[in-house]
């Protein structure tokens, strides 16, 4: 259930695959043993400690092996049951190493045996190894957080005065009007992607700030190289003009944080706007590709509204080395982030926003495979009128992380997910890999040419840092 163009794999060194497994993922497993041996050492209970210094010594171990080109080893059996799965293919891709293997399932075993070390443990069950960062970057996107609470709030207030602005305007104007407004927080969550941790290992404060805001997103409309928003909107639109009672979107989510935060905005403005009834999000059940959604990041995110004050006005271990305080919440502010929480908490609360997580978001393959190797999450996600799929890795699950020829249209490969699956598939990417279709002729070679776009190299650099996005449509209920 693969496609049959060639892989992404790790041994091309025109590839981002090459980069990632040589310097990349070594900077990640060295982040996250920093992480534990600090959390270690701060344990008071010797047993507790003596088992964390054992995963400890079990990334260390992982990372030696990678660094030194050594084979993937099975996957410890952790009682998960996708183990035997990503044992089988690993056995089926002939026990390859670090070096040369395909990008894609690679990069899904590196998540899922540092997973193994900590579910194999008695203390250390639950302990995300990429929990701070997640927190300390979140808490660097506070202007952009503060901008948008503001700007949703007021967003809220217009909808639920049923659009006065709009009281004298025309059908035709309304709609208009509706679909600015959708396109708006379309690229509000887009572009929320560009911040993801696993790309931007060492993002400054500064970096942080100017990929978000609304000056940001105007400035980088042009960077949308496909654009397929009208199309996504006008399904929407059809399905509440047909009056259906239930009308679900989904989001697959991506990152934790900033991000989060942003599809919740999408969530929260859909629902406002009547274009969905109920929204359901698919976080992972695993620390996955350092900064994805897991369930606690929900609540962290909600406890951080909650506690906004306190979260945004003491100092972090950074602003102490530097010296720094940070600048006190205004009321309007703090107001902001109150009535966000409560808005989202209702929505929660009332069923309007569930969480389903499902192993199939970490298992090893594509999501060629969703029909065939989980068809009860597959007859689910036909429920829904539109399945969002956030982000880059996401958008490799797709289209199988292949090589495909940039021209390819989007339907024709995401494969079993395309025209006559049933379900209808929106992708909003900022691109961090080299997999990209849907673009027109030459398009790729005009990026190319740009500076830094990679030119003769034979790779495709301008793939690779997410500036540039692709907002792909796929109606496969047509
Ligand atoms: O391509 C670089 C990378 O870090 C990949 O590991 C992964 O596909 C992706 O970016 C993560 O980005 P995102 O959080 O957008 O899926
Ligand atoms: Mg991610």
């Amino acid at each position: 259930y693969d496609p049959k163009v060639p892989l992404s794999n790790t041994s091309d060194p025109t590839s981002f695959a090459w980069t990632s497994a040589r310097e990349r993922w070594p900077v990640i497993l060295t982040g996250a043993i920093d992480d534990l041996h600090k959390a270690v050492s701060k344990e008071q209970d010797p047993e507790r400690q003596e088992e964390g210094k054992k995963i400890t010594a079990g990334l260390a171990t992982l990372k030696y092996e990678l660094q030194h080109n050594r084979q993937l080893t099975p996957l410890q059996d952790d009682g998960g049951s996708d183990i035997a799965a990503y044992n089988k293919e690993l056995e089926q891709r002939g026990n390859p190493k670090w070096h040369d293997v395909a990008w894609l399932y690679a990069e899904c075993y590196l998540y899922r045996r540092m997973a193994t070390l900590f579910a194999l443990s008695k203390h250390w069950k639950h302990y995300d190894v990429f929990s701070k960062q997640k927190m300390s970057t979140f808490r660097s996107s506070r202007p952009a957080v503060l901008e948008l609470a503001a700007r949703y709030n007021d967003l809220t207030k217009q909808l639920q005065s049923d659009q006065s602005a709009l009281g004298s305007a025309s059908e035709e104007e309304r709609e208009t009007a509706e679909k600015l407004l959708f396109v708006e927080m379309c690229e509000i969550c887009l572009w929320g992607n560009a911040t993801d941790l696993s790309l931007l290992t060492n993002l400054s404060y500064d970096d942080i700030q100017k990929l978000q805001g609304k000056d940001a997103r105007k400035a980088n409309e042009d960077k949308i190289i496909v654009n397929n928003f009208p199309a996504a909107f006008a399904s929407l639109k059809k399905s509440k003009n047909a009056g259906a009672k239930e009308r679900r979107v989904d989001i697959v989510l991506d990152n934790a944080g900033f991000e989060l935060f942003v599809d919740l905005i999408l969530a929260g403005y859909l629902l406002q706007a009547g274009l969905a009834t109920n929204i359901v999000l698919h976080p992972k059940n695993i620390p996955w590709f350092v900064s994805d959604v897991i369930p606690k990041d929900f609540s962290d995110l909600l406890n951080v509204l909650v506690g906004a004050k306190d979260f945004y006005e003491t100092p972090s271990e950074e602003d102490k080395a530097k010296g720094v305080t940070p600048p006190k919440l205004s009321d309007k502010e703090t107001s902001d982030l109150q009535a966000l929480f409560q808005n989202w908490s209702s929505l929660y609360a009332e069923g309007k926003i569930v969480l389903r997580p499902n192993v199939f978001w970490t298992e090893g393959g594509s999501y060629w495979r969703l029909p065939q190797t989980a068809p009860s999450l597959y007859e689910d996600l036909k429920e829904s009128e539109l399945v969002i799929f956030k982000g880059d890795l996401n958008y490799r699950k797709l289209t199988g992380d292949a090589m495909w020829d940039p021209a390819t249209p989007f339907t024709e490969a995401i494969g079993p997910m395309g025209p006559g699956s049933g379900v209808r598939v929106l992708a909003l990417r900022t691109c961090k890999a080299d997999v990209v279709v849907g673009l027109a002729k030459g398009e790729d070679e005009k990026l190319r040419a740009l500076e830094g776009g990679g030119g003769d190299s034979g790779a495709r650099k301008w793939a690779w840092s997410g500036k540039w996005a692709v907002v792909s449509f796929c109606d496969g209920k047509a």
